[in-house]
């Protein structure tokens, strides 16, 4: 029997998520149906990340606790594709699992799954065209969409295994991101994120990130976020346009990795930390009352406890309003793997912890300073309690919502005025 019902699951970061929302569309326009879930699946398609081990070690569980549905179902099909499935390749193909696709292959998919039941197949090919023109995503959400601006890295930043999974970098045409954004506009959709490795070199002919972003806010949809932002590419006429377009959102999403110039350099980061620095200096001077995020890594090869400290006096003195911390996690394949001096996983974990320590109570001081003002919160759900929402401010911030109404506010801009916090998030009433 043709495999007809399919579930995907996605991990992994905005890019794999957009993604997941490119295959639907695919295997929909074959005549396939996707599904929400597992138990009514032919086809379980994990789409996968690969940027550090436990993010892989995650999946291989997730294959197991799914490969138990044979029992039922002894039919059905296993996919891996996204990331980790571009890393691994054939080997991934066992006894449970018959796909497996990289990200520049999903077009092969309806065919791959067609034949999947007497024919394993893995396709990894990395293509610098494919950008998945023409095709319309699914989208799962009716009121905020990602928009990619460009697939691919070329940096090689030494940790790093995404230039390998994504293959180089590739920008997609501004005249095609600009139909794109006005059609969703005219759909309702009131939030695009743009997303891109590096948006910074997105580049388009005459069109660098500077004038695509200009050219999108000159569309009038009403909030623009883009990610992530490359340090060493990031310029000052990018924070005059956003300072000058009340929609774009005023967050940056600064990536920091280290705080030490030496382990900046090991990195291949190709910035120092007073540039760093200046870049946030300027951002706060264009953009009073701007929010910026970052990522970190501890326990990098060679990081002294003198590197870290430093890395520590960064957190300390830029005071993120949100940071992704990370401990090192080394990927076959990248020029850091084959680096000496590895810091032992216990240091790398401690490191870890004080980091979010020093974190969680930066955020904490600053959502008490927060009490007490107004914010536009877009509204995503139901809280956790189902008696209120949860949204974000502009600047990205999480906000629990209160109210008595039951109507749906999901999609819509509600002014919420902030009376508590608890843990990463304000808490507040609709007014
Ligand atoms: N292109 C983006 C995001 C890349 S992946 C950027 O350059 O910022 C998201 C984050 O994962 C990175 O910013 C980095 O902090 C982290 N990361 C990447 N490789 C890693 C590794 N080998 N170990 C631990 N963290 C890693
Ligand atoms: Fe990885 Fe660096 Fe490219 Fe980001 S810029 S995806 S960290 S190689
Ligand atoms: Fe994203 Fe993970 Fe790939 S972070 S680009 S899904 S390795």
């Amino acid at each position: 029997m043709k495999p007809e019902k399919i579930y995907i699951e996605t991990y992994g970061c905005q890019m794999n998520k957009l993604d997941s929302e490119y295959v639907n569309a695919i295997l929909t326009e074959d005549g396939f149906t996707v599904v929400t879930d597992p138990d009514d699946a032919d086809v379980i398609l994990l789409n996968t990340c690969g940027v550090r081990d436990n993010a892989e070690q995650r999946i291989h569980g997730r294959v197991g606790e799914l490969s138990s549905l044979r029992r039922f179902k002894p039919d059905l099909i296993f996919g891996i594709i996204g990331c980790m499935a571009q890393r691994l390749g054939n080997n991934l193909i066992s006894d449970v699992v018959s796909i497996v696709a990289g990200p520049d292959t999903y077009r092969l998919l309806p065919s791959m799954i067609e034949k999947a039941l007497y024919e394993k197949t893995s396709f990894t090919d990395l293509h610098r065209d494919e950008t998945y023109s023409g095709i319309e995503p699914v989208r799962v959400c009716s009121h905020s969409a990602w928009v990619a601006v460009m697939r691919g890295c070329n940096n090689y930043c030494s940790y790093c295994i995404v230039p390998y999974t994504r293959g180089s970098e590739r920008s997609i045409p501004c005249d095609d991101i600009l139909a794109e954004i006005e059609n969703l506009k005219q759909n309702g959709y009131r939030e695009v994120t743009l997303l891109g490795q590096n948006v910074n070199s997105y580049n388009d002919g005459e069109i660098n990130f500077t004038r695509l972003l200009e050219r999108i806010a000159q569309t009038g949809i009403e909030w623009i976020r883009f990610l992530t932002s490359h340090p060493k590419d990031l310029s000052v006429d990018i924070l005059d346009v956003m300072s000058k377009n009340d929609n774009i959102c005023n967050h940056l999403h600064l990536p920091l990795q280290s705080g030490s110039d030496r382990i900046l350099k090991a990195m291949n980061r190709k910035y120092t930390i007073s540039r760093y620095l200046s870049l946030i200096e300027s951002a706060r001077k264009f953009i009073p009352g701007i929010n910026i995020s970052t990522d970190i890594i501890f326990g990098f090869p060679d990081e002294t406890e003198e590197d870290y400290r430093n890395t520590l006096s960064v957190m300390q003195s830029v005071r993120f309003d949100f940071a992704f911390l990370y401990r090192y996690s080394e990927r076959e394949g990248t020029k850091a793997a084959l680096f000496p001096n590895k810091v032992p996983e216990q240091v790398r974990l401690d490191r870890l912890r004080e980091a979010i320590e020093l974190q969680n109570s930066i955020i904490r001081q600053k959502n008490r300073e927060r009490i007490g003002a107004t914010y536009v919160v877009l509204i995503k759900g139901l809280s956790k309690d189902k008696q209120g929402w949860y949204g974000f401010t502009e600047t990205n911030i999480p906000v629990v919502v209160k109210s008595k109404d039951g109507a749906s506010r999901i999609g819509s801009f509600v002014n919420v005025h902030i009376e508590d916090s608890t843990g990463g998030s304000l808490v507040g009433t609709a007014i």
